[in-house]
């Protein structure tokens, strides 16, 4: 078994691993991608002070996120379709998010459904959902979530509809697969991961599937959220959704100082700045650009988190010195799952602790409460080098 020391090497045996459909499904974005490449580029132009001679003992990077105690900064965002990059993938990688001691986050369009983790894990896990246009089923899923003792609700506000997925489409993305000639050649090379899903009945989208009513395929991702993702959105139904829940709420896909405002107003205990990952309006700015503006609008007064090009524990330390109380990792943990089930996902996790305490040591600081800009050297005009222009009429 080779060693683990970084996320890429994670990810190499996890290309070689999953099917083609689900490897792109995972390591794209929309459009041509720009948002999706900035997430991560935009992490590298900021550098790290160095402060030697500080008394480096008894450093601690646990914190919490909306109340919650954990091992670091930390938790698993939600991702569709994650049991189709390992058999039983939801539950596998909430059991290693448990073990660290971090939040899972389960996705509405996860394969295994929220009483199949809530079975096999003993640590309460975090629901994110999606407003769909029949209001029953969306009702039916809060409860769904409340029953299991999901502890915080995820809502997601920057997908009413897909963004377009060149890869997806392309590849007739599916769960399970369609069985193409394209894709039978691709599988035939993809033996463990056959093997795995052939001992598991979960292939398709668990949440779902038996569950929402006049569904006519469920199979696909593009064809569910066209057919039933509510475009009508609006803070009013933002609002009901939170009266339902009636617990913890976490707002996701905020990436303007406005909608931070307006989060704030409806009641929300956490705002995730998103840009879903790249994945929706390529020609967003990256969520670690766009933190420290919404900081200035609401940081005092509402939990931040973040997430977006979250690929090392250094990612981690950036976000939280520029104010993060918290951060998700979705790819990161994704290729992990994919390399090696639920001990890739640990892995991960191990990987981005070392990374978070070593760095942190370095830059002269022993509790992650202690971060802030004054660990960091950030390049002049990193959050004010693209502004909305007055137009005269
Ligand atoms: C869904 O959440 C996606 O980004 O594919």
């Amino acid at each position: 078994m080779p060693v683990i020391t970084e996320i890429e090497d994670l990810h190499r045996i996890y290309k070689r691993r999953v099917p083609k459909m689900f490897y792109d499904y995972c390591q794209s974005g929309s459009w041509t991608e720009q948002t999706f490449k900035d997430n991560e580029a935009d992490f590298d132009l900021i550098r790290l002070r160095q402060r030697v001679a500080v008394d480096m003992e008894g450093r601690s990077v646990r914190s919490t996120m909306i109340g919650r105690d954990v091992a670091m900064p930390v938790a698993l965002a939600p991702v569709g379709l994650t049991g189709m990059q390992h058999a039983d993938g939801e539950i596998l990688a909430a059991k290693a998010a448990e073990k660290v001691g971090v939040p899972f986050t389960l996705s509405t369009m996860s394969i295994c459904s929220i009483e199949d983790v809530a079975a096999r894990t003993k640590a309460p896990f975090w629901f994110q959902l999606y407003v769909m246009k029949d209001e029953d089923f969306v009702d039916n899923l809060i409860g769904r979530a409340k029953a299991a003792g999901c502890d915080a609700l995820v809502l997601t506000l920057d997908l009413q509809i897909l963004g377009q997925r060149h890869k997806d489409l392309k590849n007739g993305l599916s769960a399970p697969p369609k069985l193409t000639p394209a894709t039978l050649a691709n599988l035939a090379t993809k033996v463990g991961w056959g093997l795995e899903m052939s001992k598991t009945t979960r292939r398709t989208f668990g949440n779902i599937v038996g569950h929402a009513k006049g569904v006519t395929d469920t199979s696909s991702l593009s064809s569910w959220t066209a057919e039933q993702f509510d475009p009508a959105l609006d803070w009013s139904k933002i609002a009901r959704i939170k009266e339902k829940w009636d617990g913890k709420l976490i707002l996701k896909g905020i990436l303007d100082a406005e909608d931070a405002k307006m989060a704030l107003q409806v009641g929300a205990d956490a705002i995730i700045v998103s840009n879903h990952g790249g994945r929706q309006l390529d020609g967003a700015l990256s969520s670690i650009r766009m933190l420290p503006k919404i900081m200035q609008a609401v940081g005092s007064e509402i939990e931040v988190h973040m997430d977006g090009g979250i690929r090392s524990g250094q990612d981690v330390l950036k976000a939280i010195a520029l104010g993060a109380r918290g951060t998700y990792i979705g790819r990161a943990f994704i290729y992990g799952l994919g390399a090696r089930g639920q001990k890739g996902v640990e892995e991960a996790l191990e990987v981005i602790h070392k990374e978070l305490d070593t760095t942190m040591a370095l830059c002269g600081e022993k509790n992650i409460h202690d971060l802030g800009p004054h660990n960091l050297l950030v390049p002049k005009g990193f959050t004010g080098e693209w502004e909305t222009v007055q137009r005269n009429a």
